[in-house]
């Protein structure tokens, strides 16, 4: 058995991560570290709770003597790192957190990485740190960091702290750069989930600015696929990206979105731009591709039409999660607009 730490495990990405490894695995212990922050959900691991491999422990990455107390417990070997304020229009709201859990949290957990001398600490980084492209192009590994927004900043410089102790104190460090991701258990407050729900309470449905920035979407299994990948084979001190090649305009994803729900395109509603509304994103992914062998399996079509079906039938789960707090949240980043 493998002793692993996942952090952020209750969120969209990490509890995807933690159901798929325990449903078709059975050579880990998991230990999920999550905050449970506004993003964090357990009902995500509803079917994974009683799992005799899975152990959970509410807290937060900053804590050095939790941490420390995790590492030594559950004899830690490998760490995931998901945990992270995640949000690109929070982080504009209010920069600090993401500074704390994604840069010093990060820090944390590599100061203990080193104590302990474990054996690989995948951090989960994101595009995002490439900053924006014009109409052509796509990021490699080599293309140089140039974030635009807090969220991608505080990104950006804890990969920059990874490598700093891969090649100062033998870390095993592995970073990967993902693209946008799709899928079940997404916070509705990301493009796909919000327009998703909105549509079917008939809300108006916020398109920032001309609505033709483009992402590059991948179905979260695959990202995930690429995470368990990473972990059993990916390179120490090397950047993997991660991207299944599917670039969509926004204005067009919400137009898919309210023509499966047989929605009129009379909710869009065109709102002020993002500030520092990064234009474009395009993964070249050929180098996990080339040397891990892995490449995504889930067809966008298919997969985007599953998610859509996922939030009709799993209405419970977004209800629950709609706090007043987040309501308040939303109106406030309406309001701005
Ligand atoms: P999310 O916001 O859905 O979940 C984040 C999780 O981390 C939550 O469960 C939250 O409670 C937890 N968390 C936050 N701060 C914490 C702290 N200080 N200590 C412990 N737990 C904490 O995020 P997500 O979309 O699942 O993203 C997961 C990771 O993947 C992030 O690192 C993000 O930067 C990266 N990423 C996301 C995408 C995407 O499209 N969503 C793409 C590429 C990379
Ligand atoms: O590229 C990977 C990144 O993708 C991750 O690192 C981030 O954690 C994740 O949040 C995501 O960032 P984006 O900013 O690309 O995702 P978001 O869903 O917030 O927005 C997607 C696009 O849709 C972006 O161009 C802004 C636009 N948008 C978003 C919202 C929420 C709208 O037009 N209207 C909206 O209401």
């Amino acid at each position: 058995m493998k002793n692993i730490l996942v952090t952020g495990g209750a969120g969209f990405i990490g509890s995807n991560f933690i159901n798929y490894m325990l449903n078709h695995r059975d050579d880990f212990n998991i230990v999920n570290l999550d905050k449970l922050t506004y993003a964090g959900n357990l009902a995500n691991l509803t079917n994974v709770v009683n799992h005799k491999n899975y152990t959970f422990v509410k807290g937060d990455i900053c804590n050095t003597d939790l941490v420390d107390y995790i590492f030594n417990k559950y004899n830690i070997e490998y760490v995931i790192n998901f945990a992270a304020e995640s949000h690109v229009d929070r982080s504009i709201l209010g920069s600090e957190i993401f500074f704390k859990s994604n840069v010093l949290g990060t820090n944390t957990l590599l100061e203990a990485a080193k104590r302990y001398r474990i054996k690989k600490f995948v951090q989960i980084s994101t595009d995002e740190v490439y900053g924006s492209l014009g109409p052509a192009g796509k990021f490699t590994e080599q293309t140089p960091l140039s974030p635009n927004s807090p969220y991608s900043s505080s990104k950006a410089s804890a990969d920059m702290m990874a490598l700093a102790f891969y090649h100062t104190y033998d870390v095993p460090v592995v970073i990967t750069r993902c693209s946008n991701n799709y899928g079940p258990y997404q916070f509705p407050e990301k493009l796909i989930p919000l327009m998703i729900i909105n549509s079917m309470n008939n809300k108006k449905l916020p398109v920032y600015g001309d609505g033709l920035n483009v992402r590059d979407w991948v179905y979260v299994l695959d990202h995930n696929r690429a995470v368990e990948q990473v972990l059993e084979s990916g390179k120490l001190g090397e950047v993997y990206n991660i991207g299944a090649n599917r670039e969509m305009k926004n204005i067009d994803i919400v137009k898919l979105i309210l023509s499966q729900l047989n929605k009129s395109e009379d909710l869009i509603e065109f709102v002020k731009d993002r500030p520092g509304h990064d234009r474009r994103y395009a993964i070249d992914s050929s180098k996990i591709q080339n040397e891990l062998g892995w490449k995504p399996k889930y067809a966008f079509e298919e997969a985007i039409s599953q998610t859509i079906n996922w939030y009709i039938e799993n209405e419970n789960w977004w209800r629950n999660i709609l706090s007043a707090e987040y309501l308040e949240y939303y109106e406030k980043q309406y309001e701005l607009r």
